[in-house]
């Protein structure tokens, strides 16, 4: 009778512990914002802490920092000339994302993004990375 209730409970307790797994993984799953970051932006950003400099200045904390101010990296004259003492907000992400070229004529970031969900997904995503 023992073994026979031993037996039954070995799959429960699989079960149970599954359930558990499953859960710890989609709580480490990436956002939708974290996605679009991979496919947009990573080719030329890094955004671990510390990370070699890319094609473009590392992002980690960008959202709040001063433009222009990742040490060590070579932004272009009409990047500084154009943004130098402005802070990253929100809203000056989401234009520069839109259309670097019209906030800093001659700048280095060849890229755009037109869809502006697509751009407040990564903005909202680059606010949870410090
Ligand atoms: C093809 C490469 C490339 C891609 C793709 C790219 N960038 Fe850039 N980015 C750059 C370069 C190069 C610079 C430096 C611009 C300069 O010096 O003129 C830059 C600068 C920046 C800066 C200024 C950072 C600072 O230190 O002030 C931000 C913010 C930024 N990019 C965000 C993004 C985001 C977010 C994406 C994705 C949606 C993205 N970039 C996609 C190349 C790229």
């Amino acid at each position: 009778m023992t073994s026979a209730w031993t037996q039954a409970s070995v799959p429960a307790m699989l079960a149970a512990a599954l359930a558990l797994g499953a859960a710890a993984v989609s709580a480490h799953a990436e956002s939708a914002g974290e996605k679009l970051y991979k496919q947009n932006c990573a080719a030329c950003h890094a955004i671990q802490k510390d990370a070699p400099i890319g094609m473009g200045p590392n992002l980690a904390g960008v959202i709040g920092r001063e433009a222009g101010k990742m040490e060590g990296f070579p932004y272009s004259d009409e990047f500084k000339g154009a943004l130098a003492g402005q802070k990253w907000t929100a809203e000056l992400m989401d234009k520069w994302l839109e259309q670097p070229q019209k906030v800093a004529k001659g700048t280095y970031m060849m890229y755009q993004q037109s869809d502006p969900a697509v751009r407040q997904a990564i903005i909202e995503y680059l606010q949870t990375v410090k």
